[in-house]
Order: structure tokens, then C-alpha cells, then sequence
């Protein structure tokens, strides 16, 4: 029983930013009942996992650390572990009779019935009046939206995490308030298609910018858009404001109209293209992720997708290989031979690997506004990192010219 004393806990976050900020919201709980963070294992009386399943590696990584923890909680039996997220949610109780030792089991789609979790589980004491703030962050994460309402053939997230739900523009307004007050100067807002945001007459946009004069904030980054809500009045909205940041990470998934269609994204590499080029005409840096081997991917289709990255020149893009995922569409379809899927993504990681460097080049004798995040290092509106040659406070703005690249860093004069 932790009722009483110190309860200090140790978080092991996977997955996506979505599920950072899920974390900062479980602990938010835990500290209302007491509880501190600690970066030990060792010292610590509880564990939260919040897990992803969105790669069966991603989710084999959650569940092989809680198989470890067996040793952990047989040294001190009264110690909890506690298993959210996506993976818990997939999983379910099925975990529980593999791991006895598990004591609370928590899905994504139970987030918000966190509170009570704890407080059904007897494990903990009753919550105090406020919940702490978070611990003070130069970057505030901020959810606007839970869920997903799209139904991409190869994707496990909308069955883990559900329909979408927009939250209310004022618990956001809030949300963020409370994060520039801990000392945030960077709100990121969260969501699996965050440009889809709807809330009555608030569109996404409106929020962009409503969010961008809470007071304390200099600077509104978002993810994960969807391109399709990327419209002619959604740039028009934005695109006279400097806070909002020069950089977009649009996943693109493939560069085959074939293979898009196939896995339900909702547009063709022609139409991808066209809000690349609108979003480049406003000064959006892109990056994206994109699968290779995706069940009916043939060669000719991953040489579209080698030339639409050439096209865009992303900045960074993240990739993956396919990953079948139990009752998504895609895993019925026979999947094409492992050595296929590690030559493709050989391939395109070569491809990818010079863009970056590329588009830190590009970046010389450029004016930036740098938002530093140590003392002399900090990262650009279209999200490069800077190194300055003074130095200047954490958090502060600073506007600059670059004067070199080196690799993945960019030099500036002052
Ligand atoms: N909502 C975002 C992406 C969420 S998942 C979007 O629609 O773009 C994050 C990334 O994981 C995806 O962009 C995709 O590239 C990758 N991904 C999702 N399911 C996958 C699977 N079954 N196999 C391999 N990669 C996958
Ligand atoms: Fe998955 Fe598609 Fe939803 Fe993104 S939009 S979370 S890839 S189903
Ligand atoms: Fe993973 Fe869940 Fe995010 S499956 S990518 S943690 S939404």
C-alpha cells in the first residue's frame, strides 16, 4: 500500500507525442495523490508504462520492459506498475493473466477515466484539491483532440484509441495558459488529425490563432496534420501570423497514387503535391513519414515514392517498414518477403539521408528567429537547430543570420 507515504514514480514513455502528453496527464494524477517524479528505477514506488502498438516492435518493447519488472516488484512487493496506452489497450486483460504482477491496466481510450482507476484500485490516496502543474517545460504539450476518424487500411490507432473527440476550445485556452504560467514559450498541439479540428464555429485555424495570443506564448507548433484539411482558407487564415511555426510534419505514407488508394489515405500523390507547394508558397519546411512495403507496394511504386521524395526535398522524413497489424484490413493481404522490405527501406533511407543536410545548406544567409532552448542553442520556425555564438537566456528569442551549416546544425552570427 502507498497510502501515506513518499510515493515516487518512475514513467517509460513509448510512442507518439500524443502519448507524452498522456503521460504528463496520468502523472497529473498521481501528484494530486502525492506522488513525485523520480529518473531511477530503483527508488521508485510505482512504474507507469504508456505504451504504442502502432509497429509490433513498438508495442514488443513496451511489454518486454514489463516482463522485466518482475525482479523489480519481488524486491519490494507493495511496489505498482502501471500499463497504459495503446498496447494496454489491445492487449487488455489477456496482459494481466500473462503478468500477475501487473496491478493496473489502463487503456488509451480510458484516459480520461484515469482518476478513478487509481482511486478503484485502493492503491492510492484520495486526490488533493489541485493537480500540480506539470514540471516546467520550454515546450507545452497540449491535446485538442482525441482519436481518429479516419480508417487507414494498414492502421491499429483508430480501434485503440477511438472516434474522434475535439475538446472544448476553452479547456484548451486553459490547458495552455497553465503551461506558459509554468514557463512555457512553445505550445505544441496534439492530435492523430489535429487539422481536422472542429469545435462549433472554431475551425482549426481559429484555434491556431487564438492559441497564439494567449499571453506568455511565442511560438505554436502542431501535429499530426492530415493533408487533406489543408485548404486555400486554412493558409489564409494563418499565414500573416508570425507564431505560428514554419514547419509542418505531413505524413505522406507513400508516394503511389496505386498504393495510397489501396491504403485509404484519401488523396493521390497529385493532390499531396499540390498542398505541398501551397504550404511551401507560406514558408512551411515539411517532413513526413512514409511506409515501404505495404502489401501490394511493387517496385514501381516505391520508385514513385523515391521520386515524389525527391520532388519535396523533405526536411526529415521518418520511415518505416510495413507492419501488419491484427484486424486492420491490410493484415488479410499476403506480405511481400522480408528482404524486399529491408532493401526498399535501405534504399530510401539512402535517399533520405541527404536531405537533411541539404536543407540545412539551403538555410545559409537566412534571417531566423531562434527560440532558445539552452543558453547558445535553440531551433528555427521551420525547426532547425541553431547554435548561436552569444549567449542568451533559456526561452528567449533571438533573431539572427546564419552564417554556416555543419551536418544537421546551423551557425549563427550572433
Ligand atoms: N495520424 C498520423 C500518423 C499516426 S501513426 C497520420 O495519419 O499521418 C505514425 C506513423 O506510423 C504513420 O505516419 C505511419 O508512417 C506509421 N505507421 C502506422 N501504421 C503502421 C504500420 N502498420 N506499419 C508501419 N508503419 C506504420
Ligand atoms: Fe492511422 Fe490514418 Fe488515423 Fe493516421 S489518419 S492515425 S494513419 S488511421
Ligand atoms: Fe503509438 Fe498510440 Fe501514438 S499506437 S503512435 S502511441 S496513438
Amino acid at each position: 500500500m502507498l497510502l501515506g507515504g513518499m510515493n515516487k514514480v518512475f514513467i517509460q514513455t513509448y510512442g507518439c507525442q500524443m502519448n507524452v502528453a498522456d503521460s504528463e496527464e496520468m502523472f497529473a494524477h498521481l501528484a494530486a495523490r502525492g506522488a513525485v517524479l523520480t529518473d531511477k528505477l530503483d527508488e521508485a514506488d510505482t512504474v507507469l508504462i504508456n505504451t504504442c502498438t502502432v509497429r509490433d516492435h513498438a508495442e514488443h518493447r513496451a511489454v518486454s520492459f514489463l516482463g522485466r519488472l518482475s525482479a523489480w516488484k519481488k524486491e519490494k512487493p507493495g511496489r505498482v506498475i502501471i500499463f497504459a496506452g495503446c498496447a494496454a489497450q489491445r492487449l487488455g486483460k489477456a496482459l494481466q493473466k500473462k503478468y500477475p504482477f501487473l496491478d493496473i491496466l489502463s487503456g488509451a481510450k480510458d484516459i480520461e477515466l484515469f482518476s478513478e482507476t487509481l482511486d478503484k484500485s485502493g492503491l492510492f490516496g484520495m486526490p488533493g484539491e489541485s493537480i500540480q502543474p506539470s514540471t516546467p517545460n520550454l515546450t507545452g504539450y497540449v491535446t485538442i483532440m482525441r482519436g481518429c476518424n479516419f480508417a487507414c487500411s494498414y492502421c491499429i490507432v483508430p480501434s485503440v484509441r477511438g472516434p474522434i473527440k475535439c475538446l472544448p476550445v476553452e479547456d484548451i485556452l486553459r490547458d495552455v495558459a497553465r503551461k506558459t504560467a509554468a514557463g512555457a514559450k512553445e505550445i505544441m498541439l496534439l492530435g492523430q488529425t489535429v487539422n481536422a479540428y472542429q469545435e462549433g464555429t472554431v475551425s482549426f485555424a481559429d484555434l491556431l490563432n487564438r492559441v497564439s495570443e494567449v499571453p506568455g506564448v511565442e511560438r505554436v507548433r502542431f501535429t499530426s496534420p492530415h493533408p487533406i484539411f489543408f485548404t486555400p482558407e486554412f493558409l489564409n487564415a494563418v499565414k500573416d501570423n508570425p507564431k505560428i511555426a514554419r514547419h509542418v510534419h505531413l505524413p505522406v505514407q507513400s508516394g503511389s497514387s496505386k498504393v495510397l488508394q489501396e491504403m485509404k489515405r484519401g488523396y493521390t500523390r497529385e493532390v499531396f503535391l499540390e498542398k505541398i507547394q501551397a504550404l511551401k508558397s507560406c514558408g512551411f519546411n515539411i517532413s513526413t513519414d512514409i511506409i515501404v512495403g505495404f502489401p501490394t507496394e511493387t517496385e514501381a511504386d516505391f520508385q514513385q515514392t523515391l521520386t515524389l521524395v525527391d520532388k519535396v526535398q523533405f526536411f526529415i522524413a521518418y520511415c518505416y517498414k510495413y507492419s501488419p497489424r491484427q484486424g486492420t484490413p491490410a493484415a488479410q493481404m499476403e506480405l511481400l518477403a522480408e528482404n524486399i522490405l529491408e532493401e526498399r527501406l535501405d534504399i530510401l533511407l539512402n535517399k533520405v539521408r541527404g536531405l537533411s543536410e541539404a536543407a540545412y545548406q539551403s538555410q545559409i544567409g537566412s534571417v531566423q528567429e531562434v527560440l532558445m532552448e539552452t543558453e547558445t542553442k535553440g531551433r528555427s520556425s521551420e525547426n532547425f537547430w541553431v547554435k548561436t555564438k552569444n549567449t542568451y537566456p533559456t526561452g528567449s528569442l533571438v533573431r539572427t543570420k546564419i552564417e554556416r551549416a555543419e551536418g544537421t546544425l546551423l551557425f549563427a552570427r550572433d
